[in-house]
């Protein structure tokens, strides 16, 4: 595997070359101090430069006590893309999306977009220090332009993929760890976007990629204003049904995550503009009850989401006032706001919440630092800072284009 990986990535640099491009990625660049052992890591977390020249997946390892040590970039085999931001809500980040990676535990791989090549990169994890990724085969077409996010089946052997761009649309494929992606027939669906390459947004494009928790369904978030979910059914061989049902709701229903304990709701951060988070309630491909959208006084853009079994709560970042919010859910799907947390100037994005022994660990993409912020959920209400990992120095020292206003997704791996 290890041989042929090599071979792959090399045909990938000189093609690269051969066009007269001046720069050539490097595949792999060293991020941590000369020496440093990745004995007795824990796991690793991953997020992309999402670069246009090249892009990047920077692997730190996690310490036993939850903290991070830069690892290294490694080049993902294809170019990153940065959507073209317009209003009403003009937020920095490049895809407009939530899931632009993913990681799946029991797969033991690692996924991202690459949106200026419309590929998927899938890497193979080595338990032994996952923060050393080996790009399986080539990345593989997306089915569409401008990639923007992916979805993993819990079994870690699907996955799909949403295209924002000029060709829009979902595409789905097997994975494996040691033969990559292969498409799905009957598993490439339009989306009929009305879309450019690269998308214009955030008005107009999906937000998030998600599987139904029984993995019936896939579903895509559109911010349209009045915003709607696009829902296909998934077959028993992981086609999907041709067309799929529009659910509206919301007004710029961003991130998808479901709700814990109630089969069918989903939890939508939404940045639209009398918006904070949306709650859909599905029954299948059609609406159990209508989505209720609550409004998060003086949010900028809240559009990521994550959830805490040791709270309870929802978490959602907000990248133009820098705020965390942390919203309860009840079973009868009220909810309301017990937190706000301000995280000086991180520009939080993307985030992934793992169980480390008794604690819940959230590590925050600090966009608008180039870093990585690390918090410990307490207990319901109390959210604290235990790290702030600074990405961009080291980047730069090492020769690592990164820019605040490209890098995208967070995605963690235990072993
Ligand atoms: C070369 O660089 C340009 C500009 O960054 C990019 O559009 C193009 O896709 C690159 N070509 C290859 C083969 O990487
Ligand atoms: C598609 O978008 C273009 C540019 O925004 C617009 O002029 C055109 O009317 C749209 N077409 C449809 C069918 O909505
Ligand atoms: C909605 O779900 C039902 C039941 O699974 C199915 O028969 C129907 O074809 C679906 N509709 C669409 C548009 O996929
Ligand atoms: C939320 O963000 C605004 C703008 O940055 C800030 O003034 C406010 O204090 C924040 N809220 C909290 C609870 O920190
Ligand atoms: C981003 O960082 C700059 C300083 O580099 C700061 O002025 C600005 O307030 C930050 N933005 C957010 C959303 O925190
Ligand atoms: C980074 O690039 C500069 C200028 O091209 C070069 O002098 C330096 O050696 C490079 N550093 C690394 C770590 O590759």
């Amino acid at each position: 595997m290890k041989s042929s990986t090599l071979f792959v990535l090399a045909s990938v640099v000189s093609a690269a070359v051969a066009t007269g491009n001046t720069t050539t990625p490097v595949a792999r660049i060293p991020l941590a101090k000369k020496g440093l052992s990745p004995k007795g890591n824990i796991g690793a977390a991953y997020f992309m430069s999402n670069e246009p020249t090249g892009n990047y997946m920077i692997s730190s390892l996690i310490d036993p006590d939850g903290q991070l040590t830069l690892w290294e970039g490694l080049y993902t085999g294809g170019n990153g893309m940065k959507g073209v931001p317009g209003p009403p809500v003009n937020v920095l980040d490049a895809l407009f999306t939530q899931g632009a990676i993913g990681v799946s535990q029991p797969g033991k791989f690692l996924a991202n977009v690459n949106a200026g090549s419309a590929s998927v990169t899938i890497y193979a994890i080595n338990e032994q220090n996952p923060a050393e990724l080996t790009i399986v085969g080539k990345p593989t077409w997306s089915g569409g332009e401008f990639p923007s996010s992916l979805a993993i089946n819990k079994a870690g052997n699907r996955l799909c993929v949403v295209n924002s761009g000029a060709v829009s649309g979902v595409s789905c494929y097997t994975v494996d760890n040691r033969k990559g992606l292969t498409p799905i027939p009957g598993g490439l669906r339009d989306l009929g976007l009305n879309q450019t390459t690269p998308a214009n947004g955030p008005l107009n494009t999906p937000g998030d990629i998600i599987f139904s928790e029984d993995e019936k369904h896939l579903i895509v978030s559109i911010k349209t204003g009045t915003g709607y979910l696009a829902v296909w059914d998934v077959n028993p061989d992981g086609s999907l049904s041709t067309t799929f049902t529009h659910i509206t709701g919301g007004e710029f229903p961003f991130s998808l995550i479901p709700i814990v304990g109630v089969p069918g709701a989903l939890f939508s951060s939404d940045p639209g503009p009398t918006a904070g988070y949306t709650i859909y309630n599905l029954d299948g491909n059609k609406s159990k009850s209508p989505p209720i959208t609550t409004t998060i006084v003086g949010q900028g853009a809240v559009c990521w989401s994550v959830y805490s079994p040791k709270s309870g709560n929802y978490y959602m970042t907000d990248i133009r006032t820098s705020n965390i919010t942390e919203v309860h859910v009840e079973k009868s799907l009220t909810s309301y706001v017990v937190n706000q947390y301000h995280m000086d100037i991180d520009g939080p994005m993307d985030s992934s919440i793992v169980s480390i022994g008794k604690n819940d660990l959230m590590y925050t993409l600090a966009a608008n630092r180039t870093g990585i912020t690390v918090l410990n959920v307490e207990a319901p209400g109390k959210l604290t800072v235990i790290q702030r990992l600074d990405v961009a120095d080291p980047a730069a020292a090492a020769n690592i284009t990164l820019n605040r206003l490209d890098v995208q997704g967070m995605a963690v791996f235990l072993h």
